[in-house]
């Protein structure tokens, strides 16, 4: 049995934090809390049940409309869009909302899940607030006809952002507290504090905030991560879709619009809303692509924009500490031939300050990963004045350098990948394991090293080791360990009888230390729903998934996380029903998860439990 092993072991009789500081030295201790409560491994009790020799019986792939689960387990559906969120907001309206109305309501599209359990600092796995993003919207799936009138956009702006949600575990399972003080909407229109070295530069300033610090509202919010100090990451992904750019824009503002695509977005938006015109409100744009930080448990406080994070189509963040008590935060920039990033802190971590913490996200290094074709790596620093990123290469200083961080990591010549989703650290490790979904632009020559394929139509997963184990490190070793898709075209490290899967998206840890991932394409790649794999990283079985649950045609499956204990598993079926051929609010894909036909589909967070009480996939 090695260290891990004990660890595990041990941690299920009594409080595994307490554990900690008992047997391990002040490194293990920092690295083993950041992760333990984003993915679990904190508890107070045994949970009730056994372990069972095989786990779970896999899933084969299904096309039908029903979540399934294997047997002994059972489905909540915990919230959903359009339910009430406050005494104040009405019931969900089929016909689709209004914009007071969904204001107040749950958001469209859910994609990131975190649990934080209640009371605050404490480490209940039967009442918490759920994190949940509301990524983007599906307007014909909203409504039975979507005009683009002033009130139903208004209504789409308000089905994006965040929600904190009050939950509850009763005897028959899951359930949301509509009343909740707790609960909270962040919407496309909510002010948002922008800190960090980007705050009050001239690129920042509109004519809603001249002084460059407030912007309106978070949008296309994918997944995220939760702080060692209780608060909640949020990416802002493909932030370019809400704006149309300026035709005369030159130089710079060309260039940066070139760079994150932005041109021709929806029409709707700038058609009722002028500053998604960039013609109009020239600097828009730049107060979006960045990671939000809110405190779910004070429901007065401000959201804030983390600028030295980064801009990019952010997916994820994973926060693990340093050997010297600095905060890393791994981060993946989502489309083809993009990059992955972590940011060191200046500061240090202290337990005391809770969520005051957040400020350390102001000041550090921003890095980006060149990868080796025989496995090494580095992390390569995006400081103004380093390198190539000067004034003669059009750089002025370090707000510039994080405005336009696509521009300044091609100047170093980080390595493009597969579309780089999830990239999460295991808090019993420290490895980071990086989910590249897929990427079928990647040509045949362009194949190799950490992307193995071209055209890459199924993805694969890449397992990183920094130097020594330190989140700290500049340099860092990696291998494959896995490359997905259907059985002949794809490498389960050998394992002839794995479930296979395509297209990974989202990663998490279970208190066993394994990996789980849930998909976002296999309607397309293998007319299949998406699903959820559990995932061994150590021993015989290392690399070989089991399929854990299965979703509904034509939509993915993000968010996965656990309660403390683990005798809960959360995950989101975002879209459902969208993603096939002809799909409408009158003919869509799947009636999840009211099954009514006279009510569309509806993006929700379900909750998946063993009947018998005990730890989720043992
Ligand atoms: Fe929103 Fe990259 O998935
Ligand atoms: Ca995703
Ligand atoms: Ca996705």
């Amino acid at each position: 049995m090695d260290r891990e092993d004990q660890l595990i072991r041990r941690s299920h009789g009594e409080p595994f934090v307490a554990l900690a500081h008992r047997h391990l030295r002040r490194r293990d201790v920092l690295r083993l809390g950041v992760g333990s409560l984003a993915t679990g491994a904190l508890a107070w009790a045994a949970p009730r049940g056994s372990a069972r020799p095989d786990g779970f019986e896999p899933l084969a792939w299904r096309a039908d409309d029903r979540v399934a689960v294997p047997p002994g387990y059972e489905v909540d559906v915990v919230v959903r869009w359009g339910d009430p969120l406050s005494a104040a907001a009405p019931a969900f309206d089929p016909a689709g909302p209004s914009a007071a109305a969904q204001a107040l309501q749950f958001g469209y599209n859910c994609d990131f899940v975190g649990f934080l359990p209640l009371p605050r600092n404490g480490f209940a796995s039967d009442r918490g607030l759920l994190c949940v993003s509301s990524e983007y919207t599906s307007p014909h799936m909203m409504w039975p006809e979507y005009r683009a009138d002033a009130d139903q956009v208004a209504a789409d702006l308000a089905a994006h952002g965040l929600n904190v949600v009050e939950v509850v575990r009763q005897p028959e399972g899951w359930r949301y507290v509509p009343d909740s003080a707790l609960n909270r909407r962040v919407t496309g229109d909510t002010p948002v504090t922008i800190a960090g070295p980007a705050a009050g530069h001239a690129l920042m300033r509109t004519s809603y905030d001249p002084s460059g610090t407030t912007v309106r509202g978070t949008l296309n919010n994918c997944s995220g991560g939760l702080t060692p100090w209780r608060t909640w990451l949020q990416a802002e992904e493909n932030f370019n879709q809400y704006f149309t750019a300026d035709p005369k824009a030159t130089g710079v503002a060309a260039e940066m619009a070139r760079r994150y695509g932005i041109g021709r977005g929806r029409p709707d938006y700038p058609a009722h809303h002028p500053r998604f015109d960039l013609s109009q409100e020239p600097n828009e744009a730049n107060c979006f692509g960045w990671m939000v930080e809110l405190d779910p448990y004070d429901p007065t406080a401000k959201p804030i924009k983390r600028t030295a994070l980064g801009r990019f189509k952010h997916e994820a963040a994973s926060l693990r500490l340093t050997d010297e008590g600095r905060v890393a935060v791994y981060m993946g920039d989502d489309q083809g031939f993009e990059y992955v990033y972590k940011f060191v802190s200046e500061g240090r971590f202290n337990p005391e300050l809770g969520a005051a913490n957040g400020d350390l996200l102001n000041e550090g290094v921003l890095y980006v990963a060149r990868y080796t074709a025989d496995g090494g790596g580095e992390w390569l620093p995006l400081v103004f004045g380093h390198g190539p990123l000067t004034a003669e290469n059009g750089f002025g200083s370090q707000a510039e350098v994080l405005i336009r961080t696509r521009e300044a990591a091609d100047l170093l010549g980080a390595t493009p990948m597969d579309r780089p989703e999830d990239v999460e650290a295991s808090p019993l490790t420290g490895r980071i394991y990086i989910a590249c979904t897929n990427n079928t632009r990647r040509a045949p020559a362009q194949a190799g090293g950490p992307n193995p394929r071209g055209p890459n139509r199924y993805g694969h997963i890449i397992e990183l080791e920094e130097a020594a184990g330190d989140a700290g490190a500049t340099t860092f070793r990696w291998t494959l360990l896995l490359t997905a898709g259907p059985p002949g075209q794809s490498d389960y490290n050998g394992h002839a009888d794995a479930s296979p899967l395509s297209c990974p998206d989202n990663l998490a840890f279970d208190r066993q230390g394994n990996l789980w991932i849930t998909t976002d394409g296999q309607t397309k790649t293998v007319a299949a729903n998406d699903g959820v794999y559990r995932v061994p990283l150590k021993g015989d079985q290392r690399g070989n998934p089991k399929q854990f649950l299965s979703g509904v045609p034509g939509g993915e499956i993000s968010g996965p996380c656990f309660t403390p204990d683990q005798t809960t598993f959360f995950c989101a079926i975002q879209h459902p029903g969208v993603d096939v051929r002809g799909a409408s609010w009158q003919t869509p894909g799947s009636r999840f998860p009211d099954y009514d036909p006279a009510v569309p589909p509806r993006p929700s967070v379900i909750a998946v439990r063993r009947t018998d009480g005990g730890q989720v996939g043992e």
